[in-house]
């Protein structure tokens, strides 16, 4: 990535060619950053509670009852079976636990097993940007070419959505892959079924397949715009892996349990990457996911509800103080364009504008964001963006209004 914060680390002289563009991630970045600082990070999209404690007693019980040599490649009965009621209760797609349903290492190993598993070099990846910043890296992998499209702010200016021509263009006979994230990351977009339905018919028309990363399946806020599974399209659920994880719905991000959801043809495929990237995931918090997804569904929902208010808690602060924000349907970040607040600043000119502010924010108005410039194929289309996570707990979320008033109000 030609994106540079001035601390970044990597040492091309030693780094293998094919990741040497790729850096450091800027989220570690950032949140070195923010640690030097002491400043409220609402960079990198983490929560900054302990987990839930039924989630500590299951994992502790599982340990507890022995449960603690290899689990089996695909993943634990149990929470094969568990992944595919949650799946049929959520998102309407009915997986076979046998055959349908791999377990990885959170959903970014799903998603690396996926590509590995599925692309051949040569092929094109249709990637979205901004990308979760993985994406890049998984094509990169696979010796593959991404094509980009970009969302952009939509006519109303409230929400991120394709343009169907650039969409359409970018498909072409290589096409072996479309990487969709719904809700995403980190515009708060939730694709709407007319928006699948273009991305599905494409995929048809070129057979190409769908990899759906749907890792904030359960944080929507709002009823008119529900998260939808491009799987449960006609003609989908044969060419789609769908991914997802526990990190965000039960948060518990640090378990890094994961799953990739697909027709056995397809799961063959991310299994045979899979055996070799992980082999298999920790065994304890397979069995305690398994309870989890089982028996507290009213967990995720009462994160799901802290979340959202944390969103109306921060979003018209932000609004308050300048940023115009594109207030988010899902996930737990907001994306706000800084023109009108950086106009008042006097800013380093040697980095991108976003980078330059987040800069700013976290030495003087001590608090971290991310930088969007870093999830683009060219850093400059994402410059007049800022990303704030606000996935935290309110106390924490008043500091960094509190901060960010102190310095910008
Ligand atoms: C869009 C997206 N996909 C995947 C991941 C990674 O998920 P996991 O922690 O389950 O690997 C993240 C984490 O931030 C994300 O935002």
């Amino acid at each position: 990535m030609q994106y540079a914060l001035p601390m970044q680390t990597h040492a091309p002289g030693h780094t293998a060619r094919r990741l040497a563009p790729f850096g450091t991630t800027i989220f570690a970045q950032m949140s070195a950053l923010a640690a030097q600082h002491h400043a409220v990070n609402l960079s990198q999209g983490f929560p900054d509670d302990p987990g839930p404690a039924a989630a500590h007693e299951a994992a502790a019980r599982a340990m507890q009852a022995g449960h603690n040599q290899y689990a089996p490649l695909p993943g634990t009965p149990q929470l094969r079976r568990a992944i595919a009621d949650w799946s049929a209760s959520r998102s309407r797609i009915s997986p076979d636990p046998d055959t349908g349903i791999t377990v990885t290492a959170g959903a970014t190993e799903a998603l690396a097993a996926a590509t590995l598993g599925l692309v051949n070099p040569g092929d094109e990846v249709v990637l979205f940007e901004p990308f979760y910043d993985s994406y890049r890296a998984c094509v990169a992998f696979a010796g593959a070419t991404p094509r980009f499209v970009q969302l952009r702010p939509d006519e109303s200016g409230t929400r991120f959505t394709f343009d169907e021509p650039e969409l359409r263009a970018a498909f072409t006979d290589k096409t072996r892959l479309v990487l969709i994230n719904t809700p995403h990351n980190p515009t708060g977009a939730v694709l709407s079924k007319a928006e699948l339905q273009t991305i599905a018919d494409l995929c048809l028309q070129h057979d190409a397949i769908a990899l759906a990363d749907e890792v904030y399946e359960t944080l929507t806020y709002d009823e008119s715009q529900p998260h939808i599974s491009i799987a449960t399209l006609p003609g989908m659920a044969d060419r789609t892996v769908t991914v997802s994880s526990i990190g965000k719905s039960f948060s518990l991000t640090g378990w890094k349990i994961g799953w990739a959801i697909a027709p056995s043809h397809l799961t063959a495929a991310v299994r045979a990457a899979h055996q070799f990237l992980t082999f298999a995931v920790a065994t304890p918090l397979q069995h305690a996911a398994a309870e989890l997804l089982t028996k507290h569904h009213a967990i995720a929902e009462s994160i799901r509800a802290h979340d959202h208010a944390m969103r109306d808690l921060l979003v018209p602060a932000l609004t308050d103080l300048g940023f115009k924000c594109f207030n988010p349907a899902g996930t737990y970040f907001v994306m706000a364009d800084h023109t009108e607040v950086s106009a008042g600043l006097a800013l380093s000119p040697e980095t991108t504008p976003d980078a330059a502010l987040c800069r700013h924010l976290t030495e003087h108005a001590r608090v971290a964001a991310i930088p969007p410039s870093a999830f683009y194929s060219t850093p400059s289309d994402g410059g007049r963006f800022i990303r704030f996570a606000f996935c935290k707990q309110q106390p924490t979320i008043e500091q960094a209004i509190a901060n960010l008033r102190e310095t910008l109000g």
